[in-house]
């Protein structure tokens, strides 16, 4: 059968599909056990939680499914040298967003304290949680920590966008590579060149990656049905990795509103951005994220710049003001067409068995 890949063996579940972890408290603990309790992988991004809070959501979520389940961190987490701004920089920023820190009627926040990396604890945590799968985008963990995982069993899955990425991914010996295409909502996770230089769809870059790297691949973005997951696993993919499709059901962490934009025309148009965050993320496009094309040297490094447009987005969302916001999400959107993670998987699984069977006649 179709779903006999080696992913699905490497990762010990029954059907290779993977819902993409979302960090920034967008994912939740039903999300991943309604995925993981179908057969697929649920995966609950981690990267903004302390090592306690990890503790915490693994609790939850061992209470919730006895299947395997996936916990995400970000190799690296923050861009700024010394983890601070200077008071130069910060007034920069202030007087690019002044203008809508003003049409909110808001003051602006402090000066972000700097920053205090996270990784080393959290990775801490998650070898002693032992979760059946460590996913972690933005570089390579260490060789130790990769060796550790080895012999504790977890499998590990590391995010390329390039095929360089990958290439060094395989020769770390992570279980498997994530090539995560343009298409895909979220943050581009490029670690060796700029992500706006990282900029290839899903499609070609599996298949570049599929040329050269022997480590089982997961296609991640633009895949939210079965056709979707056909067409990965035809140009060699073991597993697709689905995003978008699952930010947008009832179970995931995210607004309404937000929801609702993933299902709105709005959908139709996306924007890769760095103005909310530091880094380079998509979603819907949105009259603030297209002001601030081409400003970026005005904007803190992550994670500052997040901190600095919290009181913002918060003002922004009190306010209805969803044209100052980036609801994260890809270019398939428009093609949604689930609410109940259940329901979701249910289909995609239908989908691809029928595309399969019918391959046969
Ligand atoms: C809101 C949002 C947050 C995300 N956060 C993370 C994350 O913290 N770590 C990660 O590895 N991938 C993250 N991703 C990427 C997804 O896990 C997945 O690879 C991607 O969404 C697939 O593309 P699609 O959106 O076109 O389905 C995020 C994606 C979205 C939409």
């Amino acid at each position: 059968m179709w779903y006999n890949t080696k992913a699905a063996q490497i990762l010990g579940i029954e059907y290779p599909i993977l819902q993409g972890p979302f960090g920034g408290n967008l994912s939740s603990v039903e999300l991943v056990a309604t995925v993981s309790n179908a057969g697929g992988l649920g995966g609950y991004g981690a990267y903004t939680l302390s090592a306690q809070e990890i503790i915490e959501v693994d609790r939850q979520l061992k209470a919730a499914t006895n299947k395997p389940y996936n916990i995400n961190l970000w190799v690296s987490d923050h861009d700024a040298a010394n983890g601070g701004v200077t008071d130069a920089q910060f007034e920069q920023t202030k007087a690019l967003f002044k203008p809508y820190f003003d049409e909110l009627a808001i003051p602006f926040p402090d000066k972000p304290a700097p920053f205090k990396p996270r990784f080393e604890n959290q990775v801490e945590a998650l070898l002693h949680l032992k979760p059946a799968v460590f996913s972690f985008m933005f570089g390579v963990p260490s060789a130790d920590i990769l060796e550790q995982c080895r012999k504790l069993g977890i499998a590990t899955v590391g995010a390329a966008t390039t095929l360089d990425e990958a290439i060094l991914l395989e020769a770390a010996g992570v279980d498997m590579i994530i090539a995560s295409g343009f298409e895909a909502g979220g943050h581009r996770p490029s670690f060796l060149t700029s992500a706006e230089s990282s900029v290839t769809g899903t499609f070609v870059l599996l298949q570049q990656v599929r040329d050269k790297v022997k480590t089982p691949i997961i296609a991640a973005g633009g895949i939210a049905d079965g056709k979707g997951v056909a067409a990965a696993l035809a140009l060699g993919a073991s597993a697709a990795q689905i995003g978008t499709a699952f930010l947008a059901c009832d179970e995931s962490n995210a607004l309404s509103i937000h929801r609702q934009m993933l299902f709105s025309d709005a959908a139709k148009y996306t924007t890769l951005s760095r103005a909310f965050t530091g880094r380079l993320g998509r979603g819907i496009s949105s009259r603030v994220a297209k002001d601030m094309l081409g400003k970026e040297a005005g904007f803190l490094p992550f994670p500052l710049q997040t901190q600095f447009i919290s009181s913002l987005r918060k003002a922004a969302i009190e306010q209805k003001k969803w044209d100052m916001i980036l609801f994260w999400g890809g270019q398939i959107a428009p093609v949604l067409k689930h609410t109940k993670a259940g329901e979701l998987m249910q289909a995609i699984l239908k989908e691809t068995t029928d595309y399969f069977n019918d391959l046969k006649y």
